[in-house]
This record gives C-alpha cells, sequence and structure tokens, in this order.
C-alpha cells in the first residue's frame, strides 16, 4: 500500500504545539509559514492506526484500561524483530510520555546534590530534569569532528568516577546531533558506568527511525550486566506520530531498580498506566505499521538528501551533520558569520521559517539550527528556495 505523505489537515487553533506557538510569534493563520520545529510529524496518521482507533471508538466505552497481556506481548515482539532484543513483558512499565518517565527517575534514583551525566548538546528537558530537581549537571561535551559527534570518553570516564555522580541519562539515538551510537561505544559507556557505580536511563524514544545503512543497539541488550544496571525508554511516539496520546513503555529488567520506580509511581499518586486509546494505537502500529514506518523513513531520507545537495551547492556555508538516525537535521550555521539571535529574527521575520534554535539544546547548539524533516518534501523545497533568497543578504 502507498501512504499519503503529502498532505495533512489544517493544524492551526488545534492545539497543536508547533502551530499554535507560531500565533504567539505574531503569526496570522493563512500566511505562508512553514514550522519545522517541535518534533513531531507533518504526516497523516497512518490509516491502519486510525481504524484501531475508530474500532474501540465503536465500542462506546472508554473505562479505565490496563494493558493486557496482548499488548505487552506485542511490544515485546517489536522488539526482538525490529531491534532483536529479547525483552520480558513483567519488564515493562507503562508512563505518561519519556520526558515523565526521566524526571521521575532522577527523583528516584539520585538525591539533591548529587550528580547527573549528558552527553551534550541535548534534548533540553534533560537539562530540566536535572536542574528543575536541584541535581548537580555534570556536562560531558561531545566532540564535534567533521560533520559528526563522538563522545570524550576520557572526560565521560573522570566524571563518571566522581563519588557525586550517580546516574547518566543517554540520548540513544541522539537529538538533536543524529548519532546513532555503535555497539562498541555503548559498551564503553556501560563498562565505564558499571565501574564507577553510574545508573544508565537510556532514552531511545527515536529508536525506530533509523537511516538507511545503520542500526540502533538497544542498552539493555548489550549483556546482562548492562540490562540489571538501566531504565531503558522506548515509545510508538515518535516513529508513528502519536505523542500527543502519551504512552511510552520504560523497561526496567532490573527487579530491584523496578520495584523502586513503581514504589515512587505509587507514593507520588502517579498512576502509572497510560490510557486506552495510547494501548490500541500502539499495539495497531506495532502489529500493522511497518510499511507506513518504512515509507515515512524514505521521505525522511529524500528530504535529507534534498537538503544537503541543495546547500552544497548554493549555500556552502552551511554544513549539514550526518544523519544516522531520527528525523532531525542539524545543520551548522556558524559559516554564514550571523549571531545566533539574528539568524533566528531573519528566520522568522525574512525567510518565515521556524527551525527548533540550536542554542535550546545548550550552549554548544549556538549558531546551529535544527531542522525537522518528517514533511511533505515541497515543504523542503519551499524552504531552501527561501533561504537562498535571504540568506545573502546577510551573509557576513
Ligand atoms: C530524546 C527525546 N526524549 C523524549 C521526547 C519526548 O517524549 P514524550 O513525549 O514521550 O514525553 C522527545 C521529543 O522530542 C525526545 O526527542
Amino acid at each position: 500500500m502507498k501512504y499519503n505523505f503529502e498532505t495533512i489537515g489544517k493544524r492551526y487553533y488545534t492545539g497543536s504545539g508547533k502551530w499554535d506557538e507560531l500565533l504567539e510569534h505574531g503569526v496570522g493563520e493563512g500566511e505562508d509559514i512553514i514550522p519545522f520545529s517541535v518534533a513531531d510529524m507533518e504526516f497523516e496518521t497512518a490509516p491502519e492506526i486510525v481504524a484501531a482507533l475508530k474500532e474501540e471508538l465503536d465500542r462506546y466505552v472508554l473505562g479505565y484500561a490496563n494493558p493486557t497481556p496482548e499488548y505487552l506481548d506485542t511490544v515485546c515482539r517489536w522488539m526482538k524483530e525490529r531491534h532483536g532484543w529479547d525483552a520480558r513483558p513483567e519488564w515493562i512499565l507503562p508512563e505518561h510520555g519519556i520526558v515523565e518517565a526521566f524526571f521521575h527517575a532522577v527523583q528516584i534514583f539520585t538525591r539533591e546534590g548529587e550528580g547527573v551525566m549528558l552527553l551534550t548538546p541535548v534534548y533540553y528537558p534533560m537539562y530540566q530534569a536535572v536542574q528543575n530537581n536541584n541535581r548537580v549537571l555534570v556536562d560531558c561535551p561531545l566532540i564535534h569532528r567533521a560533520g559528526r559527534y563522538e563522545i570524550d570518553f576520557e572526560d565521560f570516564e573522570r566524571k563518571a568516577a566522581d563519588k557525586n555522580t550517580k546516574l547518566f541519562i543517554l540520548c540513544s539515538p541522539h537529538n538533536p546531533v543524529g548519532r546513532i551510537w555503535l555497539r562498541e561505544e555503548l559498551e564503553r559507556i556501560s563498562e565505564i558506568c558499571l565501574k564507577h557505580h553510574v545508573l544508565v536511563l537510556s532514552d531511545e524514544i527515536h529508536f525506530d527511525l533509523v537511516m538507511p545503512g545503520y542500526r540502533h543497539t538497544v542498552f539493555a541488550s548489550l549483556s546482562e550486566e548492562a540490562a540489571n544496571n538501566c531504565v531503558v525508554c522506548t515509545a510508538p511516539s515518535k516513529t508513528f506520530n502519536l505523542a500527543g496520546l502519551q504512552t511510552s513503555n520504560i523497561f526496567i529488567p532490573n527487579p530491584g531498580l523496578r520495584k523502586q520506580f513503581l514504589d515512587h509511581l505509587l507514593r507520588s499518586s502517579t498512576n502509572p498506566k497510560c490510557n486506552i486509546l495510547g494501548y490500541r494505537a500502539c499495539e495497531a502500529a506495532y502489529k500493522h505499521c511497518t510499511p507506513w514506518l518504512e515509507q515515512a523513513i524514505q521521505v525522511i531520507d529524500t528530504n535529507r538528501k534534498l537538503i544537503t545537495g541543495f546547500l552544497a551547492q548554493t549555500l556552502p556555508q552551511i554544513k549539514v551533520t550526518r544523519l544516522e538516525a531520527t528525523y532531525l537535521l542539524w545543520l551548522d550555521c556558524r559559516g554564514l558569520g550571523l549571531d545566533s539571535r539574528e539568524l533566528e529574527r531573519i528566520n522568522h521575520q525574512q525567510a518565515r521559517l521556524f527551525f527548533d534554535e540550536g542554542y535550546i539544546f545548550g550552549p554548544q547548539g549556538a549558531g546551529f539550527e535544527r531542522w525537522n524533516l518528517a514533511c511533505p518534501t515541497r515543504y523542503i523545497q519551499e524552504a531552501l528556495e527561501r533561504m537562498a533568497e535571504v540568506y545573502p543578504k546577510y551573509i557576513k
């Protein structure tokens, strides 16, 4: 079946985080604006998911729902078939989102004043999870080398060895720099964290959005020791554009850590359950929507190639970071010679383009733009034409 990746219904005034935010920038409906910011997709939901939700609604019952054995088996089958990981249903705790899960993990597994490591620049709510909970940010800057990012393992180990460091939040694949961590890199991380008693929370929300030629490794699949020293956060929300249903699957293989996590949820009266529509959508996605996903990845890859080719020819001052996974392209715009606030202003006011500004991912992100590629290819074409028209007037 060929799916529709070219048109989508109106999103203004629907409460969309991405589109309604534009209204706050003084942009009116009907203006020719393209947001490439917040990480959801400008693609229609797969028809198999919509059909499953309609079927559920046709039952006319929307009561409290637990994950069924069928749901848990389906999630485990996805892990096995797509990622080669043998996960067990009893390891899964449903959560209302991965951000919620890593906030909880910080509260459960560390105390005020203790250190939490991040590889930066990184998805900005991870900083908030550390700082809003009065933990100490242990910043491990990635090394930017020839359009790709690498871990500085010496620095990483030195910081892990500090007795105050208790948790490492890994973003795998990494948002915003698009890296898929190699098995060897993950093994080294695991070894260091085990040696220094640092727990790993692996946020793998982008794990299905892997570009052709790359392969994702689930952190817990590395070894039994790694599995016993981690929390793995997964969800169908990025993969199938279901973020609004707030359903994620948190895997904690270690029974002691799992009990600690669950006890905390119960103590803080957080209901460790999601909603019935979220469960149904996840189940339908994992059972029936691999062909939709493969096609979505093709569109994302086409968009990436288009940008890479166009910029190399027309605006070579902008360097494209290699995209190994996620649909978030990380553009190094420092060659334009513009201050990041000035570039933001030019994008908004002159080019009428909204990216996610690199500086929101930490100071190393200044001068970068994060471009959401999960959209019809004609949006990308239009954006490139605007960049080619506007930027040369301002390049220094
Ligand atoms: C790395 C990462 N983690 C978590 C999230 C959000 O997760 P959730 O919507 O499940 O809270 C995002 C969204 O962009 C993300 O990129």
